[in-house]
């Protein structure tokens, strides 16, 4: 919606090398793609994309709204990736369930100082001492580890439950997972899961997104996926067309029609 970008696919690094050029101030890129389906990017294309931008002189922007904040088993995303960015932007996760978003920036970039960008609630004290909380958890190695442990688990077995669906794909990074299991599938999936008390999430109508909170138990992994493999193996609900996991636009398309 924000006017002057040129658009690129996911993982092109040709089309992202004619988009860009000696006017281009910046690249926003997330480093997993969340909402576009939990995209992993291809071997090299953010090292191609860091190697573009500092040929142009343009800033490389990192999207980590979905996959930082300890999400993928990492403080952010682009530490297990190996791919610095200039700025990134942050929230979700951050605030441990207080809404706050933050963008950071290296200290040569870092054009805002303290008043620039005032806004009624933005600092407040409360969302910072959540902030500050969470970070202390979350930075933790341990605790991030056993995110990583954890996301293992989890995507090994998803592995299996997708061997028993044609086409099926499991693609993410620790607790950032997505389960591909095609349009005809998926909705039925998701909605047997819901009857049983187990809400995942459906985005682009074909891929499940599982994103617990890092808290989540060893049991309570257990649990979503003996559902969930259950589920794949008799999809037996009809999809109702409009359900939780479709976007509001959907929903709305899906009510109208
Ligand atoms: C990758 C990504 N970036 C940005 C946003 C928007 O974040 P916010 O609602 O904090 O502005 C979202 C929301 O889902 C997102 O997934």
């Amino acid at each position: 919606m924000l006017p002057g970008f040129a658009y690129a696919p996911f993982g092109d690094l040709g089309a992202a090398k004619v988009a860009v050029g000696p006017q281009t101030a910046a690249v926003l890129v997330e480093p997993i793609q969340g909402e576009g389906g939990i995209n992993d990017a291809p071997e090299g294309f953010l090292r191609g994309l860091r190697d573009l931008c500092d040929e142009h002189g343009a800033l490389l922007i990192f999207d980590e709204v979905q996959s930082g904040a300890g999400r993928t088993g990492h403080l952010y995303a682009y530490q297990g990736l190996g791919v610095i960015p200039d700025v990134l932007t942050s929230a979700k996760g951050l605030g441990g369930g207080v809404p706050v978003g933050a963008v950071l920036a290296k200290e040569e970039y870092a054009a805002l100082t303290p008043g620039n960008h005032g806004s009624t609630f933005g600092g407040n004290p409360l969302a910072m001492a959540a902030v500050k909380t969470v970070i202390e958890v979350i930075a933790d190695p341990v605790f991030l580890e056993e995110v990583r442990f954890k996301g293992a688990i989890l995507k090994n077995a998803l592995k299996l439950i997708a061997r028993r669906v044609p086409g099926a794909e499991v693609r993410g990074e620790g607790l950032l997972l997505g389960l591909d299991l095609g349009p005809e599938v998926a909705p039925k999936v998701f909605d047997q899961c819901l009857k049983e008390g187990v809400l995942f999430n459906i985005i682009g109508g074909t891929t499940i997104r599982l994103a617990p909170p890092l808290t989540v138990t060893r049991t309570e992994i257990r649990h979503a996926l003996d559902t969930l493999r259950t589920a794949v193996d008799t999809p037996t609900s009809a999809p109702s067309g409009i359900s939780l996991g479709m976007p509001a636009a959907a929903q709305l398309r899906a009510a109208v029609a």
